[in-house]
């Protein structure tokens, strides 16, 4: 089973890529979904096809599905908004705001996580095709599975047994009610759900991240800095698709200026994106809607040998995200790639036992392995698109049963 998640600026072809994409997976005899997580309905458009909240059939082995995020909250996050209205209420704050404020924000990405789970691991897909929001959305959703476990830590003790007995002296001592078990164990399967959620699209051998972008300059820039982020979060990028590139042949001044600039673009795009496939689209004559004309776009895009591979599912081999290395008896390396990451927008602070690490307007609360809680950290350098921070054993902590 796959996952392969489109991301991109807004406009550059996502939806148009990702159902190219999943109808030439279907066609090659793979049983294959393409989901939706943009509120707008623009994946039905480009199909050319009624979706709605179940997968639907559009053609042998292809299904489509708009995930309705502004369905009905499930019964159990009901607990949880209902006990945190009833602690606002205490806390003196009017009933209908207390009805705002519960309204918790992030609340539709993570109803569009857990459906996408929810398929992926159903067993009865071998390709789940994600047509994203654009970037920014795409991001906080994908930084979402973690940082919300972060705060849950935080807010809801994983002791709850202790909380449990403790509840009458605590209700009284705080002048508020403690969460009812319905919460807490709604907050638990909630937590657990957003764990399994991660794990799935940081799996390597799962999931992937495919960038679309169109050969312009700004467009460029900022799928660069996806790829950072990206990879901060600890998602795995397997491949670039350039999206409306003009065809060469061409006595118009105008487009060939344009053409001029996409070479441009499409010569930098090789470089910045490395090892990456860098696929490329041409610019239609027409909007490619409805299946055939997604069909013949995917064929072409997949078949772009310059990228050398044909196969819109090939698995390409990428270094892991994170990776730790014992370089000598009494030190250790943690790799963060952070490809075109610049120094100035890095920072990094240990707490406990996390390292954040801060990345312009991007963070990540990175939960340490155990052999580097034992240490300290002893410097850090940013070289060649990836952060290296080092280790060395602290004296007082080393020697003690981990
Ligand atoms: N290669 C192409 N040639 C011609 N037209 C294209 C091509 N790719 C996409 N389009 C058209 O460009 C428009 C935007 O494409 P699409 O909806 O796929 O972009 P998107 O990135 O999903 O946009 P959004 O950010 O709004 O979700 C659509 O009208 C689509 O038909
Ligand atoms: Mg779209």
């Amino acid at each position: 089973m796959r996952v392969l998640l489109f991301t991109g600026k807004g406009g550059v072809g996502k939806t148009t890529t990702s159902a190219a994409t999943a109808a030439l997976a279907a066609r090659r005899g793979l049983k294959t979904l393409v989901l939706s997580t943009d509120p707008a309905h623009s994946l039905a458009d480009a199909l050319d096809v009624p979706l709605g909240h179940e997968p639907t059939e559009i053609d042998t082995g292809l299904y489509g599905q708009q995930v309705d995020t502004q369905r009905a909250f499930e019964d159990s996050w009901r607990e949880v908004q209902h006990y945190l209205r009833e602690v606002l209420e205490q806390g003196g704050v009017d009933p209908l705001e207390a009805e705002e404020l519960t309204v918790l924000p992030g609340a539709d990405e993570v109803l569009a996580l857990l459906e996408l789970r929810a398929q992926a691991e159903s067993g009865f897909w071998d390709v789940v095709v994600v047509d994203c929001a654009p970037t920014a959305e795409t991001l906080r959703l994908l930084a979402l599975p973690g940082a919300l476990g972060w705060y849950m830590d935080r807010v809801f003790p994983r002791e709850r047994r202790m909380v449990r007995s403790l509840r009458p002296v605590l209700s009284h001592l705080a002048g508020m009610p403690m969460p009812p078990d319905k919460v807490f164990d709604a907050v638990e399967r909630l937590h657990a759900d957003l764990v399994g959620v991660q794990q799935l699209l940081t799996d390597p051998s799962r999931s992937s991240v495919r960038l679309v972008l169109t050969p312009e300059a700004v467009v460029v820039a900022e799928a660069r800095r996806t790829l950072t982020s990206l990879s901060l979060y600890g998602y795995r990028v397997d491949g670039v698709v350039a999206n409306r590139v003009f065809p060469e042949s061409s006595t118009d001044p105008w487009l060939a200026q344009w053409v001029a600039a996409q070479s441009e673009q499409l010569a930098g795009i090789a470089t910045s994106f490395g090892s990456l496939p860098v696929w490329r689209s041409p610019y239609r004559a027409a909007e490619p809607v409805g299946l055939p004309a997604l069909l013949d776009l995917a064929e072409g895009v997949y078949a772009d040998s310059a990228a050398g591979i044909g196969d819109p599912l090939a698995v390409v081999e990428t270094p892991d995200p994170i990776a730790v290395e014992r370089v000598a008896a009494d030190e250790f390396v943690l790799t963060i790639a952070l490809p075109h990451a610049d120094r100035r927008d890095v920072d990094l602070v240990r707490k406990g036992d996390e390292l954040v690490v801060t990345v312009g307007s991007h963070r990540r609360a990175l939960a340490l392995p155990s052999v580097l809680r034992r240490c300290v950290v002893d410097g850090a350098a940013l070289r060649d698109g990836a952060l290296r921070v080092r280790f060395r054993p602290d004296p007082d902590l080393w020697m003690r049963t981990p």
